[in-house]
């Protein structure tokens, strides 16, 4: 087994299941960052090119494409199990001989330890004869009924499971059988999520002319569960004429299809809820933090537990005025004194929310100004990067006393 000397020279290869730049590629691109910056080597195995690549090699990583097979890449779950099962079942061939090349590469790569960031991903790594293992986890196992068939008959192989928040890591330690998973909370970059910066002008990105209003805006993936609709509703039930626009800002960035909204799918509901005129759609941005600070109030609204919610721990550091649910772990994210907090679902109740903070000037910017502090104390990337490499030697260490 290769290993690192003691104080740093660190080879992490972090494998990545999709290309585009959702949540948990950006964590990558700073897992990226912080490996390079200790003064370590960093490779990124993508399965396809897209925004994660470019931000990847930016900061330093090396870049190592091994495209997957289609069915696989695009077998989801949250529609139908069976289908799921079937598609990956017709990729099985091609599959076997990716498991081969992804061996091959990670063994040419010599890593001291291999970081797999995403489900596909932790099985297919299992899968592949390899040093240290680390899972990652950004979402919940335990919902996803294949998903964690798969990941706990190979449970056993990662020297160490790591979770994105408390919450994540209470679900994986019950869905996988395992009681050692660690947290580790992801980190913003406080020096680039300011409050103060360049705005993006939202209207020219969604064609609309603009207006004096109050901006509120969605900046999610198209998941199904991110709650469109309710933001969408809520935008019907606001006090007709009061100056408001809503944005709804991202794309359907993932290839597992059945798990996505589609745009055209969103414009019908604003147009029959009769909101086309005050809701402005922005396409996938891979710098969000200009769209933060063009917003007013930055809305969270989730209709299942959120494993992190990085979105909102960026608007907060951004100093944004957060309207946001507390379930999952978006609770350990954000306090009720430094967002207004809403009822998951609930569209009345985000309308409510969203009202009351629109109103008043002086709430928002208190709010503001209590998310970026909390914030700085919780979202460090000098923690973050100390976290990662304790990981990291821990999952080496572990292999150690295994073999
Ligand atoms: C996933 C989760 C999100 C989290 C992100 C980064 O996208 O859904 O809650 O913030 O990963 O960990």
């Amino acid at each position: 087994m290769v290993r690192p000397g003691v104080t740093g020279s660190m080879r992490v290869l972090f494998l990545s299941t999709s290309g585009h730049l959702g949540g948990a590629e950006r964590v990558l691109v700073d897992m990226v960052r912080a490996t390079v910056d200790s003064g370590g080597t960093a490779g990124v195995l993508t399965v396809e090119d897209g925004p994660l690549t470019e931000a990847a090699s930016k900061v330093g990583g090396d870049i190592l494409p091994l495209p997957i097979p289609r069915g696989f890449g695009r077998a989801g779950e949250s529609q139908a199990s069976l289908a799921t099962m079937a598609a990956m079942a017709a990729s099985a061939a091609p599959l076997l001989s990716y498991s081969r090349r992804l061996t091959a590469t990670i063994q040419s790569w010599q890593p001291h330890v291999v970081h797999s960031n995403g489900i596909k991903m932790h099985v297919l790594s299992a899968r592949a004869a390899s040093p240290p293992l680390v899972w990652h986890l950004h979402d919940y196992v335990g919902p996803r009924r294949v998903s964690r068939r798969l990941l706990r008959h190979y449970a056993d192989r990662p020297a160490l499971i790591a979770a994105n928040s408390e919450d994540v890591a209470r679900d994986a330690a019950q869905a996988l059988g395992r009681n050692d998973i660690a947290v580790l909370p992801n980190a913003v970059d406080l020096a680039h999520f300011t409050p103060a910066g360049a705005r993006a002008d939202l209207d020219a990105l969604a064609g609309l002319p603009p207006a004096d209003v109050v901006r509120v805006g969605l900046v999610a993936t198209y998941a199904r569960w991110k709650g469109h609709h309710t933001f969408i509703r809520a935008l019907a039930q606001l006090t007709p004429g009061i100056p408001i626009r809503g944005y709804i800002v991202g794309s359907p960035v993932y290839r597992s299809a059945a798990a996505q909204i589609q745009t055209d799918a969103l414009r019908s509901l604003a147009l029959s809820m009769g909101v086309s005129a005050h809701l402005g759609f922005v396409p996938f941005q891979s710098n969000p933090a200009p769209v933060y600070r063009a917003l007013d109030i930055v809305v969270h609204a989730s209709t299942a537990p959120e494993p992190f919610g990085l979105v909102v721990a960026e608007a907060m550091a951004c100093g944004r005025a957060v309207v946001a649910t507390r379930l999952g772990g978006v609770a350990e994210v954000a306090d009720d004194d430094v967002a207004s907090i809403h009822t998951a679902g609930d569209a009345q109740d985000l309308a409510r929310a969203i009202e009351r903070c629109a109103r008043d000037e002086r709430m928002r910017a208190a709010l503001g100004i209590a998310a970026r502090a909390r914030a700085e104390q919780r979202f460090s990337p000098v923690g973050f990067a100390e976290g990662l490499d304790r990981l990291h030697r821990e999952a080496i260490r572990r292999s150690g006393v295994a073999a």
